[in-house]
């Protein structure tokens, strides 16, 4: 009978993640992280420019018990040692999903010991425990991923509070779209930074704040329509332009008002302390921004490194140990989630 189990202070975690085009595991135990593999079906994805989930579902099929053995044998941790198994079960593509949910429920149903239903968004605010290991709520948190853009507060280890967001796309799709504007290959965000960094930030593009709004809001179309429109009207008049010069302007204007509210949001909520998490957290430009503008506000800025930014089951497992100390264990039952709301 499935139940019932001994908890432990510091516990032996495995972390499986799933959700779109990388297969991830990682072992923890209590806030140590042991190993993180990830293997990745992106150069695959970038013959067709994006995620193709039926690819994504069959290369997780493929790596699952790979990435697992491997994070494992790196730990030095049998399954024997595992007290709980923490798997990413939404937001996602549902095949790929699937593939880590049914490997994890095998694996903490033949092992008798809890399995935890993993929100991936909450993986991503996870992911600055593994490197702050002094992080303790209240703090502020940019969340910036292909999925989510948000200002967020955390209470507790359990509990935030959303800011502000994004009223359209988020900053990673705003990156993805104008890497293929620029005809840039997938993973879009990575290929863009890389072309900013030979440009100069010279364009006036709009910044991705809403100023007519009274709550906090940010919005990336107008801003993917004025570079679409610059591109265009240049190639009809037969003008050249510096793509370079186009990557870095978008950047900052993507970039420089996410920093700015988030260290805003920081002082107002009276917080010493701001973290950041999502793939675009990877962005060196918002790297060196945050920490600049932290310094000057006397604030502590805890980013992950950038491999923690992008998907990975190390933060999996993070958020797996703050569920473990919660007791939220889930059922046999527990279905995987294409969506699910920040809140
Ligand atoms: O968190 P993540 O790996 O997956 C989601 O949960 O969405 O984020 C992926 C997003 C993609 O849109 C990708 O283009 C963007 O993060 N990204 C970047 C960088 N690295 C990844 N965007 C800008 N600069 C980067 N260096
Ligand atoms: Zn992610």
């Amino acid at each position: 009978m499935y139940g019932q189990f001994k908890l432990k202070d510091n516990p032996v975690i495995l972390g499986i993640e799933s959700s779109c085009d990388e297969t991830a595991a990682a072992v923890i135990k209590g806030e140590t992280l042991l190993s993180s593999v990830i293997i990745s079906s992106a150069s695959e994805q970038a013959k067709f420019g994006g995620v193709v989930p039926e690819i994504a579902s069959r290369a997780h099929t493929d790596a699952v018990d790979k990435a697992v053995k491997q994070a494992l044998s790196k730990a030095g941790v049998t399954v024997g040692m595992l007290d709980a198994v923490a798997v990413t079960y939404g937001a996602g593509l549902l095949g790929a999903l699937l593939v880590g949910l049914s490997f994890a429920k095998s694996l903490a149903y033949s092992l008798n010991i809890p399995l935890i239903a993993v929100n991936h968004i909450r993986g991503h605010l996870a992911a600055a425990y593994l490197c702050g290991k002094n992080l303790k709520p209240p703090y502020v948190t940019l969340l910036a991923s292909g999925g989510h853009t948000a200002v967020l507060y955390t209470k507790t280890y359990t509990q935030f509070e959303v800011i502000g967001g994004t009223s359209d796309d988020a900053a990673g799709e705003a990156f993805d779209k104008v890497a293929r504007i620029l005809g840039l290959p997938y993973p879009g965000g990575p290929n863009v930074q890389r072309l900013a960094e030979n440009g100069k930030a010279v364009i006036d593009f709009p910044p991705s704040y809403v100023r007519s709004s009274k709550a906090l809001q940010f919005s990336y179309s107008g801003l993917k329509t004025a570079v679409i429109n610059y591109c265009h009207n240049a190639k009809q008049k037969g003008e050249n332009f510096n793509p370079a010069d186009v990557a870095a302007s978008f950047q900052c204007a993507a970039i420089d008002p996410l920093v700015k509210k988030t260290v805003e949001c920081a002082v107002n909520r009276g917080a010493d302390t701001v973290t950041a998490g999502g793939g675009v957290a990877a962005n060196d430009y918002l790297r060196k921004s945050l920490e600049r503008e932290c310094l000057k506000h006397n604030l502590k800025l805890i980013i992950p490194e950038k491999v923690f930014c992008t998907d990975n089951a190390a933060m999996i497992a993070a958020e797996g140990l703050i569920q473990y100390r919660a007791g939220n264990f889930a059922q046999m039952d527990v279905n995987a989630c294409a969506h699910i709301p920040l809140k």
